[in-house]
């Protein structure tokens, strides 16, 4: 039985691999794509989407654009990791996949009363579309499987000492997210540290021989190279399809269940992730937490999904 999967996302190199693994993954049928302002601005992240499908060969999944920004903040974007364009390396062709004329609101919204059964949301960068979502459409919130979002982390940040990047773009949004009741499942740097992208791995993807393989092969390139210049991470940790792989191969991510509060006012730390993964502050718990990765499995299922595309 394929579990219906929506996927929002801000491409962004790993955001392109979380939408082959779900694409490419029998365990999933991708009902929609949405893109919010995040890595890059809206208009690149968009294109990024309708382009990571149209190399892939997926051409039935309708893609619509959200949020340019988050619910309150300004925008910060991570050109620095991504490039420009927010695909570096690869010369990009022009998308054959079209842009879906209704906002990310509406898509999200048809896709859900669509679905015989509960959907199921990837979110792979700011969660603002999900948290406006659920604002103004909150009777939609029982159509919703779970939302499982790449982001935060149990130790520090990526964009702060203390802030992962999507959690600090839109932290208000998360906020609102986690407060909804609806099943949510964090997947951090703590867990996505683990998925790095080594020799052996971009071996793996491009012995597989396709266009979709070829393509990402590049995106490797430039992404080991930026996360190396920035990092010091030469092995660039792709964070985004170890939150597919949780509903993909649920075997392959550790989660346990934890409290999850997300700091809104700290000068220091704002979007900070705390999880009390001890239960020091008696509170209720309210989440999923990954803990772990069976990294040389969640390498298998990415390959794989890779090698059923184009
Ligand atoms: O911190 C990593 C996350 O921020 C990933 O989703 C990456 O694509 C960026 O959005
Ligand atoms: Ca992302």
């Amino acid at each position: 039985m394929t579990i219906p999967v929506i996927i929002d996302c801000d491409p962004g190199h790993d955001d392109v691999f979380a939408l082959w693994l779900a694409a490419g993954h029998p365990a999933l049928d991708v009902v929609a794509v949405t893109t919010v302002g995040g890595n890059v601005p809206l208009e690149f992240t968009t294109r990024n989407a309708r382009i990571a499908l149209s190399v892939a060969g997926v051409t039935d999944v309708p893609v619509a654009a959200g949020a340019a920004g988050p619910l309150v903040r300004p925008l910060q974007t991570a050109e620095w990791i991504h490039g420009e364009n927010g695909l570096g390396g690869p010369e990009l062709p022009e998308p054959t996949v079209p842009l879906d004329p209704r906002t990310a609101t509406e898509l999200i919204a048809d896709a859900l009363t669509a679905s015989a059964e509960p959907v199921a949301v990837i979110a792979t960068g700011p969660i603002t579309n999900i948290a406006i979502l659920l604002r103004d459409r909150p009777e939609l919130a029982g159509c919703i499987r779970e939302i499982v979002w790449m982001g935060g982390s149990t130790e520090r940040g990526n964009a702060t000492p203390y802030a992962e990047f999507n959690a600090l773009v839109d932290p208000e949004a998360l906020d609102l997210v986690v407060r909804s009741g609806v099943r949510f499942t964090m997947v951090g740097l703590n867990v996505t540290h683990l998925a790095l992208v080594t020799p052996a791995v971009r071996e793996q993807i491009a012995a597989i021989g396709t266009a979709t393989a070829g393509f990402g092969a590049e995106l490797f390139d430039f992404f080991c190279r930026t996360n190396d210049e920035l990092f010091g991470m030469p092995d660039g940790p792709l964070h985004d399809p170890v939150a597919v792989a949780v509903l993909a191969d649920p075997c392959c991510v550790e989660v346990r269940r934890a409290r999850l509060d997300v700091e809104l006012l700290g000068t220091e730390t704002a979007g900070a992730t705390s999880v009390d993964l001890d239960d020091m502050l008696a509170r209720e718990p309210n989440a999923w937490v990954a803990v772990g990765l069976d990294v040389e499995r969640f390498w298998a299922g990415v390959a794989a999904s890779v090698a059923r595309l184009a």
